[in-house]
C-alpha cells in the first residue's frame, strides 16, 4: 500500500513539475479555420521572442455560436482567465453590457488608424474603447470563373446558370450556410435585404414577418427543394468551412462565404487556386444585393490580472506589420485603415479595392444587448424551413412572435 501511495505522489508531482515549466503570463482565446490557427501561433510566438511576456493559446472552434459559448462561462464567473479573447461583432455588445470588457487605453494617434465607424458603432460603450477590430467580415459571392464567365446580378440568373451548366441534385451548384447556427442568419439577411427586407427593430417591437422576409426565405428553401442546385446538407452541415471545402472538391460554380476563403484558395495545392472569382452578392431581380457586416474584434477581460501585458498583446495583434500579414496570408479586410493602401497587400487581394463598396455598406445586425436570444429564436425557425418542417410563413410569424416576447421581457 506504502509504494502504492508513494508512486501516487511521484506520479502526482511530476505532473505539477510539468504543469509549472508551462507557466504563462496571460491567455488567449482564439478560434478559425486549422489554416488560420498556425498563423496564430506564428504570430503569438513573435510576441513572446520580442516582449518576454508568455501567451498560452486556448484554441476555439470556428462556429461563432460555441466560441461564445466557450467565453461566457469564465466570464460570468468573473474568472482571471482568459486574459484576452477575440469576440463575434455580433456580440460585443452584450459583452459590454454585461460588463464584461476592460478598457483598450490606446492613444488617439493609434486609434485613428482604425475604421472610425466601426470603432464608434461596435467597440464604444459609455464613451470608451472596449475592442479593437482585428478584421471586419462582409458575404461575398465565389465563383468558378473558368467555368462562369460572368458573375451573376441577380440570384434568379445564378440559379439559370446551375441549370444551364447541368449542376442540380447530386451535383451542387451553389453552396451557401444553413445550418442551425448564427450564420444562417448572417444569410438569411442577405437574401431578405436583397429583397428589400430584413430584421427591423424599432420602438420595442420586431418586424420580420413581412412579405419580403417571407419571399426571400421562400427562395432560399427553393434553393435546395425547388431548384436543387444547393444540397439538403444545407440546413443539416454547412458552416463557413463545410461551404469553403465543398466549393473547392465538389465542382460547385457558386459559394457564399467571408473573405477569409480566398486566403485558402490562394495558397499552393488548392484545387481552385487561379479559378476562382469574387463579387458582391446579387440582389432579386432589378434590386441591389446585400451584404452582412460580419468580423472578429480582439477584447481584455474585465477580470484579467494581467491587463497591462494584455494590452500589449492588443496592440501586437492590431499592429500595422501583424495586420498586413493577416491581410496577405489570410485574405482578412484589416480592421486599420492604412493597410488597404499598402501595395503587398493590394497585390495578394486585389479585390480590397474592387470590392470597398460591399465593406463599407455592409449591413449590421440588430445591435441590442439580448442579440444572441433573438438570433436563437431565428436560427430555429429558419432552419426548421429550409428543411421544409414549417413553411416560411409560420416560421416567420413563430419567429417575430418569440422575438416581441424576449423584447418585453427585456423591456421590463
Ligand atoms: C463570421 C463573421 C461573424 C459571423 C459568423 C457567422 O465569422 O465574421 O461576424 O457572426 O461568421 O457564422
Amino acid at each position: 500500500m506504502k509504494l502504492k501511495m508513494f508512486i501516487l505522489f511521484s506520479v502526482l508531482s511530476l505532473l505539477f513539475a510539468g504543469c509549472a515549466r508551462e507557466k504563462h503570463d496571460i491567455s488567449f482565446n482564439v478560434g478559425g479555420a486549422p489554416a488560420e490557427i498556425s498563423v496564430w501561433q506564428e504570430v503569438v510566438r513573435e510576441f513572446t521572442d520580442t516582449t518576454g511576456i508568455r501567451v498560452k493559446i486556448n484554441i476555439q472552434p470556428t462556429d461563432s455560436d460555441l466560441r461564445r459559448q466557450g467565453l461566457v462561462l469564465p466570464l460570468a464567473a468573473k474568472r482571471a482567465e482568459p486574459d484576452v479573447f477575440l469576440m463575434d461583432i455580433a456580440w460585443i455588445g452584450q459583452f459590454a453590457a454585461s460588463g464584461w470588457l476592460a478598457p483598450v487605453e490606446i492613444s488617439d494617434k493609434a486609434r485613428a488608424a482604425f475604421f472610425r465607424g466601426v470603432i464608434e458603432t461596435a467597440d464604444t460603450y459609455d464613451n470608451r474603447l472596449i475592442g479593437l477590430p482585428v478584421y471586419i467580415d462582409g458575404g461575398l459571392l465565389y465563383y468558378r470563373k473558368d467555368i462562369v464567365k460572368k458573375p451573376p446580378d441577380s440570384w434568379e440568373e445564378l440559379v439559370r446558370i446551375c441549370v444551364e451548366n447541368g449542376r442540380q441534385g447530386e451535383n451542387p451548384c451553389f453552396v451557401w450556410q444553413g445550418a442551425q447556427y448564427e450564420g444562417l442568419v448572417c444569410n438569411f439577411l442577405e437574401f431578405a435585404l436583397a429583397n428589400g427586407g430584413g430584421i427591423i427593430i424599432e420602438g420595442n417591437r420586431a418586424d420580420i414577418n413581412t412579405a419580403e422576409n417571407r419571399e426571400a426565405l421562400r427562395f432560399m428553401a427553393g434553393l435546395i427543394h425547388k431548384h436543387k442546385v444547393s444540397p439538403p446538407d444545407t440546413y443539416t452541415s454547412m458552416r463557413e468551412e463545410e461551404s469553403r471545402i465543398a466549393f473547392e472538391e465538389s465542382g460547385a460554380l457558386f459559394q457564399r462565404n467571408w473573405p477569409y476563403a480566398w486566403g485558402i484558395y490562394s495558397q499552393e495545392g488548392s484545387p481552385v487556386k487561379g479559378k476562382t472569382g469574387i463579387a458582391p452578392l446579387p440582389g432579386f431581380k432589378g434590386k441591389k444585393g446585400a451584404s452582412t457586416l460580419g468580423g472578429w474584434h480582439i477584447g481584455i477581460s474585465a477580470f484579467s490580472k494581467n491587463k497591462e501585458a494584455a494590452l500589449r498583446l492588443v496592440e501586437h495583434i492590431t499592429s500595422y506589420d501583424v495586420q498586413k500579414r493577416f491581410a496577405i496570408k489570410m485574405g482578412w479586410n484589416p480592421g486599420r485603415e492604412d493597410v488597404y493602401d499598402d501595395k503587398d497587400v493590394l497585390e495578394a487581394s486585389p479585390h480590397f479595392k474592387q470590392l470597398k463598396e460591399v465593406f463599407v455598406n455592409a449591413s449590421a445586425r440588430p445591435n441590442v444587448p439580448y442579440y444572441t436570444r433573438l438570433s436563437s429564436v431565428l436560427q430555429k425557425h429558419l432552419n426548421a424551413a429550409l428543411m421544409m418542417k414549417t413553411g416560411a410563413e409560420e416560421a416567420l410569424e413563430a419567429a417575430e412572435k418569440e422575438i416581441n416576447a424576449i423584447i418585453r421581457e427585456y423591456e421590463k
